[in-house]
This record gives C-alpha cells, sequence and structure tokens, in this order.
C-alpha cells in the first residue's frame, strides 16, 4: 500500500543533528530523501548515523512496519545543493543558527528549487521575515521549527512570514500530517514561537526558585518529570484545567484564577540563568550525571523516548487518543 507521503520528494539541507533526524522522519514516512551538506563527507557520516537509529527504531516497533534497509534506501546523499533540490517539493533547511547564513542559504534554495517546492526552515528563534524578504520566492517561504528529535517528537511549530501564502502553510500541514507529525499552525511570526516560550516561561520559574533558596534544582525536576509532566505527556495545559473542575474550563478559571493572579506579581523578577544561581545549579547536576557521563546519558533519553513514543502509540489505539 502507498504511504501519504510518497506524493511529496524532499530535500533535507544541512545533516547536522536536526537534518538528519528530519531525513529518518520523511524517509519512515515514505518519502524519497535527498541530503546535503556544505561540509565534504557529511551527508554520508548522517546517514551511516540514521542506519543505527533506524535499528532502534525498528526494535520499537516505529517503522510503519517497514524494514530498515527500506527506509534506509529512500535516503540518498547529494553531491551539489542543485542536485539535491532537482526534484523536491518539500525542503527543510537544517544549517547553523546564524542569520546571515539563513539569509545566504534561502537566496541559494530560491534561486535552485522547483518554483512549487516549499523552502521550510527548521530555524529555533529566527523570525522568517528576516531572511526571506527579498526573495523573488517568499510566499513558498516558512519556518517548520522541530523538537529534537523530530522522529520522536512529533509536535512541529510551522511559523509564516507575514508574506507566507495561505497555500504555503496549508501545503506545509498537510505535509508534516502526512509524514506523521503534529504541526502547531501559528497565525503570525512571534519571538519564541509558541513552545520556547511555554518552556521558557517555567524555565524563568525554575531558576528563580532555585536562586531565592526555596528548592533544590532535584525537586523542582521531581515536580515536572514525577508530577506536571505525567499528564503533559498526553495532554495539553488547556485540556489539563477542563479535565480538573467539575464544569470544565470556565469552571477551573472562576475556582482557581485567583491562586494564579497572586501569583503573577512575584513571577516578574528575572534572575541571570549563568549568574551565582548556576554555581548552585551546576554542581547539583553534575553530581547526580558526571560531565563524563552526558552523552550516554544522552542516548539513554533517546531511548526513554523511543519507549515513550511506542507506549503512547499502542496506548492511543487501545484506549483512544
Ligand atoms: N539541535 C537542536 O536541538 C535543534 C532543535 C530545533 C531546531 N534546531 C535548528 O536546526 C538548525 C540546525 O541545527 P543543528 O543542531 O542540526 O546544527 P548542526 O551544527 O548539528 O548542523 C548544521 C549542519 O549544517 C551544515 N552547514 C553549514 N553551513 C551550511 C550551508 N551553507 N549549506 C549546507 N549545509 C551547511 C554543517 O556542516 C552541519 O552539518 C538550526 O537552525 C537550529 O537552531 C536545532
Amino acid at each position: 500500500m502507498s504511504k501519504p507521503s510518497e506524493r511529496w520528494n524532499t530535500a533535507v539541507i544541512g545533516s547536522g543533528f536536526i537534518g538528519r533526524a528530519w531525513a529518518i522522519s520523511f524517509a519512515r514516512a515514505g518519502s524519497p530523501v535527498r541530503l546535503w551538506d556544505q561540509a565534504e563527507g557529511a551527508a554520508q557520516k548522517a546517514l551511516d548515523y540514521i542506519a543505527g537509529v533506524l535499528d532502534d527504531l525498528d526494535r520499537n516497533d516505529l517503522l510503519n512496519g517497514d524494514k530498515p534497509a527500506t527506509v534506509l534506501a529512500r535516503i540518498t546523499p547529494a553531491q551539489t545543493m542543485e542536485e539535491a533540490l532537482a526534484l523536491a517539493t518539500y525542503v527543510q533547511e537544517n544549517t547553523p543558527e546564524v542569520l546571515a547564513t539563513k539569509i545566504k542559504v534561502f537566496e541559494a534554495l530560491d534561486k535552485a528549487s522547483r518554483p512549487d517546492a516549499i523552502l521550510a526552515s527548521s530555524t529555533s528563534a529566527l523570525l522568517p521575515s528576516r531572511f526571506t524578504e527579498g526573495l523573488k520566492g517568499r510566499a513558498r517561504c516558512v519556518v517548520v521549527h522541530p523538537i529534537n528529535p523530530p522522529y520522536l517528537i512529533p509536535a512541529a511549530e510551522v511559523v509564516p512570514a507575514p508574506w507566507t501564502s495561505a497555500e504555503t502553510m496549508e501545503h506545509t500541514r498537510q505535509f508534516l500530517i502526512a509524514a506523521g507529525h503534529a504541526p502547531l499552525v501559528m497565525k503570525k511570526e512571534l519571538d519564541g514561537f509558541i513552545m520556547n516560550r511555554m518552556q521558557g516561561a517555567l524555565l524563568e520559574e525554575a531558576f528563580r526558585l532555585v536562586a531565592d533558596g526555596y528548592a533544590s534544582v532535584e525537586d523542582i525536576d521531581i515536580g515536572i518529570r514525577d508530577g506536571l509532566a505525567l499528564r503533559w505527556s498526553f495532554m495539553g495545559p488547556f485540556e489539563t484545567i477542563d479535565l480538573n473542575a467539575p464544569g470544565g474550563v470556565r469552571d477551573y478559571a472562576e475556582r482557581y484564577q485567583g491562586i494564579y493572579e497572586n501569583l503573577f506579581p512575584q513571577m516578574q523578577r528575572r534572575v541571570d540563568w549563568v549568574g551565582p544561581v548556576m554555581d548552585e545549579i551546576e554542581p547539583e547536576r553534575r553530581k547526580r550525571t558526571p560531565a563524563t557521563q552526558l552523552q550516554e546519558r544522552q542516548m539513554w533519553r533517546d531511548k526513554r523516548l523511543m519507549a515513550l513514543a511506542a507506549h503512547k502509540k499502542r496506548a492511543a489505539k487501545e484506549i483512544g487518543n
């Protein structure tokens, strides 16, 4: 049976952490992927890394029933950017987070790609208007910001510049869904997009609580890991409060808004993350995970994420979404 994203032909530009991860995601969904990186040998190196990840995904039944070799065969390194772009109807750019680089790369992409191709950037924090304004094809440019690694975390933020066309937004959304992603579609661009604004609010409070001597680093991590995040791994904050008062979201807001209103003025002071508070945070973190074990722990995190993705897929089937 053909997969929905076989209609799409993709190019991945830049094959570092994020580029290689998108390549896995698109190929797993059935799309041919051309991978190009300006550094010599980088795309081939990414392919070797991808081969190892595909075996892990297979063990967790996360390859849509395909064999690792079948998915791998859909990804081909290209010798030039032009070769990568020749057939692509969807291009995902993953070069370093430097404005001048994004401007240069988008100029090249706009010139060398098919005129009907969507040009998407993985940028973490650059607004799309900052690197697409002068382009002839600016209406087809958009940000598609993933969470690392996108082959395990489905959410991706779709962010328009003021001139991105409605058609580009809709086609991007459809492509992401076909590729197994969960797009969040912004109505207009904003610093931090959505997810980093949410994460930023949480981190600001975490730093404040430690800096002001209310809690240890580990206790804050317990509060999220063994508390709030259990629900958040399958529902968002709005659905959470909708289910936490007998009359739903309005009832929750009427009952509990006062608690948060009282906290808000206490949350207006910023703590310098690398100021004295870091002298407390870093030793506590290094005691639990020594610097020499950070890489091993990153691999552990990805294995836990795979197990969670497998569980979520099974639970959605058995219990419902
Ligand atoms: N790492 C993350 O957690 C994460 C998460 C979401 C978004 N992003 C965004 O994704 C983008 C890529 O980040 P990364 O972590 O993969 O970086 P990275 O350093 O791992 O990879 C960047 C790759 O781009 C290549 N490159 C540099 N200039 C190039 C050019 N002109 N043309 C083609 N390739 C070029 C480099 O050789 C390198 O392989 C950034 O915009 C970043 O903000 C990163």
